[in-house]
């Protein structure tokens, strides 16, 4: 089976009723980095952190994974799938995708200050000051902030230089080393690039600008590969 592998970000949960984060209207544009997405926000003012993603754990309930993100597991019929996400959401695993990476961390777990290889699964959306791991730490969100490693990026690259073919949807590619991983793929390996503001990444061939919603233009590009494969 060949190798199809996926990068995704916040647009292909815009249309489960997700904010992405640099749109007009997007979430940093509401919350400043520095105060909620940070160690420094965590030192300074846990809780104010902690709110931030216990009101978008307490959504991450309420949605539900869209057209794209179910048009995606058809493909694993014909392909052998693995999906690079960005989303910090779980909406592609309750599609039904069997292989998913998560760089930037889940919301619905957490994980201890003390011992961070001690993470746990949340079944409620409210973490609070003062829940604890098993050894007695304080938990705080399993999530990668800005300033933080991102221990699964050697894997991500592993897979982007297996691809047989590359599939990138609804990321404004700003953010690295995420963004970098379309260049771990070989050169003459087809890629296509869903977003209604997909560009023409500079020293990327064999690019396909697909410009439209994931919600259109996944289905779309999955019928055109299971056809032709
Ligand atoms: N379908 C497809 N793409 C969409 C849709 C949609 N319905 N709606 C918006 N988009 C696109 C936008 O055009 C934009 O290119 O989704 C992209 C969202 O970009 P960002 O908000 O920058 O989100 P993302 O690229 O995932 O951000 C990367 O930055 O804030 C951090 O850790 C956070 O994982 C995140 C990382």
């Amino acid at each position: 089976m060949k190798k199809l592998v996926v990068l995704t970000g916040a647009g292909m949960s815009a249309e489960s009723g997700i904010s992405t984060f640099r749109d007009s209207n997007g979430l940093w544009e509401k919350y400043r980095i520095e105060e909620v997405a940070s160690p420094i926000a965590w030192e300074n003012d846990p809780e104010t952190v902690m709110r931030f993603y216990n009101l978008r754990r307490k959504q991450l309930f309420e949605v539900h994974p869209n057209e794209g993100h179910k048009s995606l597991v058809s493909l694993e019929d014909k392909f052998d799938v693995q999906i690079i996400t960005q989303n910090v959401d779980d909406l592609h695993e309750r599609a039904g995708s069997s292989n998913v990476l998560h760089l930037h961390g889940e919301l619905k777990k957490v994980r201890s200050t003390g011992y961070p290889e001690l993470i746990y699964t949340l079944d409620n959306w409210e973490l609070k000051i003062g829940d604890t791991c098993e050894k007695g730490h304080q938990l705080r969100p399993h999530i990668v902030w800005f300033g933080e490693g991102v221990p699964m990026m050697g894997k991500a690259a592993e897979i982007a230089e297996q691809a047989d073919i590359f599939v990138v949807i609804g990321t404004s590619m700003a953010v690295y080393p995420a963004a970098g991983l379309i260049s771990y793929v070989k050169q003459d390996v087809p890629k296509y690039y869903i977003d209604p503001k997909a560009f023409h990444v500079s020293g990327i061939s064999n690019l396909k600008i697909i410009s439209e919603k994931a919600g259109n233009g996944v289905p779309r590009l999955v019928n055109e590969l299971l056809k032709n494969d």
